[in-house]
C-alpha cells in the first residue's frame, strides 16, 4: 500500500485507538524495525524484560515495549491505531490481552502491520528508516544523545572519531519538550563534527530506565542504524554493538583549550560547569561562558530553558467556595499587570464556567474536565511566556497533579492553597450559596456534602480570615519575586 492510500475497506470496520505518545513513539520504531521486535510485547516477555533484560526466548532486550488500552478493547481481534487527528497508522494483531499486575492496566500484544509512516513533527524531513541510511565500508561511530554537545563533547567525539577512522551518526532522541533545541543545538555545531556527519533525529521518548539500560537502548538504536560502535560514558555488559567511553576531558585554562585530562598540567585544569550552575546561570539570565559551549549552542538552551522573569508560569489558586481564591487572584493580576513586562491570563472558577466549561455540572467527572480545560489554557498561556492565574476550587489532587505535570512540561507551576477554615467561609457566604446547601437544595456542595482534598503540595499556604487581601496578594508576590518570576521593586 502507499503511504497516500486511505484505509482499505476491509478495515474500515474495525475499532480504533490512539495511543499515547510514548507509545506511538514506540510503535513508529517498531514498524521502522529499528527494535528488532514483532510487534508490542506480551506478559511472559513484558516480565522476563523486566526482570532480566531477556526476551522469553533469550534474546537480549532492555526496555518494555507495550501499548496500554481501555478494558473494552481487549476482547477484540484486530484493531487498528492511529495518530492522535485520527490518521490510521497501522493494524494490530491481538495475540494477547493481559492486564500489568503493577499499574493495573490492560494491554495488548501482537504483531503489527503497517499501513504509512508517520509524516509531521518538526525536523521531519530530516527523519530515516534505518533501511533509508548509506551503510560506510569502515566503522560507523553513533553518538545517540538528549542533550547538546559543548566543546568537551566536540572535542571528545573528534578524538574518539580519528582513533577509529569512523563515520559518524548522531541521532538526537526526540520526545522531550524543547526537540527544536535539541536538533537546532546539534545542527549548529555541524562545523565542529567530524566530516560527513549525519544527524537523524529518532523519536525516542524517555523510558524510566537505569542508566545501564538506556545505554542498552541506545545500543539497539544505533545497531539498527548500522552502528559498529556507540559513544557514551560507560560501558555497559551486552550492548548490542560495542560501547566506546572517551578517556576524560577538561578545559585548560592555561591555553584556553579543552583536552585530555592526562595532558593537562593538574592547576590547569579548569573545574567543569555542573549542571546545577548552568541552569543557575540560565534561570538568572546570565551568559553561558563561551569556553563551555559554542554561543550558538548557548542560544538554543536559552530557548529552551528561559530565564526565570522570561519563562511562563501558572499561578494556580485552591480552595472552598467564599475562600477568597477569586479576591487574591485578581488582586495578583493586577499587581502584576501595573509592574509591567508579564502577560497575564486570569481564569477564575466563577468566569470559566460562563463560557469555557458552560455546561459541565459538578459531578467529579465534570469538575475534573473543567480542571483539565482550565490546565490545558493554562499550559497554552505558560508555553507562550505568559502568566496564567486560575483560581478554581480544584478539590481533588490527583487532578490538581495532572495540570501541575502538564504546565511543568512547558514552564513552571505555583500551587498556592487558599485555607481559609470552612466555617469562615460559611459566614461570609457572600452568594447565600452555603445556606442552600445546608437546605438541601444544592447537592454535592463543596465542603457540604462533597470532598475537598486540601493539598499537601502548596507551594504557599494563605488563610485570609487572618490577614487583609492586600496582604495575601503581597505574600504571593513575595514568593514569585523569590523565586525570580518576577523582579523585585
Ligand atoms: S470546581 O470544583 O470545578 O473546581 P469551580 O471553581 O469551577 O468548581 O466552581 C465553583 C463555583 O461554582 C463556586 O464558587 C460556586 O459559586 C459555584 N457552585 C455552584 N454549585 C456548586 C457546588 N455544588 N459545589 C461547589 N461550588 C458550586
Amino acid at each position: 500500500m502507499t503511504a497516500e492510500a486511505g484505509l482499505p475497506d476491509t478495515l474500515r470496520e474495525l475499532p480504533a485507538w490512539t495511543p499515547g505518545p510514548g507509545e506511538l513513539a514506540d510503535l513508529e520504531l517498531l514498524v521502522a524495525g529499528v527494535y528488532p521486535l514483532p510487534g508490542f510485547l506480551g506478559s511472559f516477555d513484558t516480565a522476563m524484560v523486566i526482570a532480566g533484560g531477556r526476551l522469553a526466548d533469550g534474546t537480549p532486550w532492555p526496555v518494555p515495549v507495550t501499548l496500554s488500552v481501555p478494558k473494552d478493547l481487549t476482547a477484540l481481534e484486530r484493531l487498528v491505531l492511529q495518530d492522535p487527528e485520527g490518521v490510521p497508522l497501522a493494524v494490530l494483531t491481538i495475540a494477547e490481552a493481559w492486564q500489568d499486575p503493577t499499574s493495573q492496566e490492560w494491554k495488548l500484544a501482537g504483531p503489527l502491520e503497517a499501513l504509512r509512516a508517520p509524516a509531521h513533527g518538526p525536523f521531519h524531513g530530516m527523519r530515516r528508516r534505518p533501511d533509508e541510511i548509506e551503510r560506510p565500508d569502515g566503522a560507523l561511530l553513533t553518538v545517540a544523545t538528549r542533550e547538546p554537545l559543548h566543546r568537551k563533547q566536540l572535542g571528545q567525539l573528534r578524538q574518539v572519531t580519528e582513533r577509529l577512522n569512523a563515520q559518524v551518526l548522531v541521532l538526537p532522541l526526540l520526545g522531550g519538550e524543547h526537540d527544536e533545541a535539541l536538533v537546532r543545538a546539534l545542527l549548529a555545531v555541524r562545523k565542529e563534527l567530524p566530516e560527513g556527519t549525519r544527524i537523524v533525529p529518532i523519536p525516542l521518548p524517555p523510558h524510566e530506565l537505569d542508566a545501564d539500560r538506556e545505554i542498552l537502548l541506545r545500543s539497539h538504536v544505533a545497531a539498527a542504524y548500522g552502528a559498529t560502535h556507540l559513544l557514551a560514558d560507560a560501558e555497559v555488559e551486552g550492548t548490542a554493538v560495542p560501547v566506546v567511553a572517551p578517556e576524560p576531558w577538561a578545559y585548560d585554562a592555561d591555553v584556553e583549550v579543552w583536552r585530555p585530562v592526562a595532558r593537562i598540567e593538574p592547576d590547569h585544569v579548569q573545574a567543569e560547569l555542573t549542571q546545577e550552575q548552568l541552569n543557575d546561570l540560565l534561570d538568572r539570565g546570565e551568559p553561558v561562558p563561551d569556553w563551555f559551549t559554542p554561543p550558538a549552542v548557548a542560544a538554543e538552551l536559552a530557548v529552551a530553558r528561559p530565564p526565570k522573569h522570561e519563562r511562563g508560569l501558572t499561578v494556580f489558586f485552591t480552595g472552598l467556595s467564599g475562600s477568597g481564591k477569586s479576591t487574591v487572584a485578581r488582586g495578583l493580576a493586577d499587581a502584576l499587570i501595573e509592574r509591567g513586562g508579564r502577560t497575564v491570563s486570569l481564569l477564575d472558577g466563577d468566569v470559566v464556567r460562563r463560557l469555557l466549561s458552560a455546561g459541565l455540572t459538578f459531578s467529579k467527572g465534570d469538575r475534573d474536565l473543567n480542571i483539565r480545560r482550565i490546565g490545558f489554557v493554562a499550559a497554552e498561556a505558560t508555553r507562550h511566556g505568559g502568566v496564567a492565574i486560575c483560581a478554581p476550587i480544584a478539590p481533588y489532587a490527583s487532578t490538581r497533579a495532572e495540570v501541575r505535570r502538564m504546565v511543568s512540561a512547558v514552564g513552571d507551576f505555583v500551587l498556592v492553597h487558599v485555607a481559609t477554615p470552612l466555617e469562615e467561609c460559611e459566614r461570609r457566604d457572600r452568594k447565600g450559596l452555603y445556606a442552600k446547601a445546608r437546605a438541601g437544595k444544592i447537592p454535592e456542595f463543596t465542603g457540604i456534602s462533597d470532598p475537598y482534598e486540601a493539598p499537601d503540595d502548596a507551594d504557599l499556604t494563605i488563610d485570609t480570615s487572618t490577614m487583609a487581601p492586600d496582604e495575601a496578594v503581597r505574600h504571593v508576590l513575595d514568593l514569585l519575586v523569590g523565586g525570580g518570576w518576577i523582579r523585585g521593586e
